[in-house]
């Protein structure tokens, strides 16, 4: 059986205190890898992120940092490697929305919001290729000398009107990464996307956490529930490792269907 082996491998995942990441950080842990969680603020909840990769048998430890600040990056990499050798894996899945409609949206709201979720992927990704470089290949450990999963949106192709920074932040996400994989396949690094739809997380409590909304949400939502984090940790877990391994610079939607345009169905 072809199950997920990603161990002996290490896994850096941005923004894991919670949500999505906190999925992530399970799933990578539950297939092997040593995790380092990720948080800004919030160690009581990386805390149990870690407690949740122990309890199902993984070993993990916390590096704070903001992923926005070139020197936390930085040191968050320099504390990874020290203690644990190296870095395969990179999750660069922190993200934030800070949404108003665009006449009402202030500089602060833009710049926040593309610092985080665009700039803190591109100082994470070339954290983490350094990295890969500097160690070089490990063929009896992966077929790649290192992985990056951006976690991108199903807003990096659907428009989203009162949240102009964010989808311009995860549009960027898909070139980014491109652009990155285009550069770095011949060095034995793999760099891919998973854009999640309407996944039951913090981001998007007011999305479903009454009937109206949900039934609302529902709606756009073929498969006709809305996702959980683990839906998307797998997907992760599965690019981190080498049964993904002929996958390169492509993005991976994790929305039950969300793009196929479901007001399509019965209608146009
Ligand atoms: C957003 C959520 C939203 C989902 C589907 C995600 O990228 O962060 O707030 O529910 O896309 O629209």
């Amino acid at each position: 059986m072809h199950s997920i082996d990603i161990s002996g491998q290490v896994a850096i995942v941005t923004g894991a205190s919670s949500g999505i990441g906190q999925a992530c950080a399970v799933e990578l842990a539950r297939a092997g890898a040593r995790v380092a969680v990720n948080h800004r603020n919030s160690a009581e909840e990386a805390g149990e992120t870690l407690e949740m990769i122990r309890d199902c048998g993984g070993e993990g430890t916390a590096v704070q940092g903001d992923v926005s600040v070139e020197a936390d990056v930085e040191r968050m990499f320099a504390n990874v490697v020290e203690q644990y050798g190296t870095v395969d894996i990179l999750v660069a899945n922190a993200g934030i929305q800070q949404d108003a409609s665009l006449t009402e949206m202030t500089l602060g709201q833009w710049e926040k919001v593309i610092a985080v979720n665009l700039t803190g992927q591109f100082l994470c990704a070339r954290a983490a290729i350094r990295e890969f470089l500097r160690r070089g290949p490990r063929p009896e450990i992966s077929r790649s000398v290192g992985k990056i999963i951006c976690m991108s949106s199903v807003h990096q192709v659907i428009p989203w009107a009162g949240r102009v920074n964010y989808a311009a932040s995860k549009g960027g996400i898909e070139l980014m990464m491109q652009s990155i994989a285009q550069e770095y396949a011949e060095k034995g690094v793999r760099v891919n996307a998973v854009a999640p739809g309407a996944i039951r997380t913090a981001i998007n409590t007011e999305a479903w956490k009454n009937e109206a909304a949900r039934d609302r949400l529902l709606k756009l939502i073929p498969q006709g529930r809305i996702g959980e984090p683990e839906d998307v940790g797998r997907a992760v877990a599965w690019l981190a490792s080498d049964l993904s391994d002929y996958v390169n610079g492509t993005t991976l939607f994790v929305d039950g269907g969300m793009t196929l345009y479901p007001g399509f169905r019965g209608n146009g």
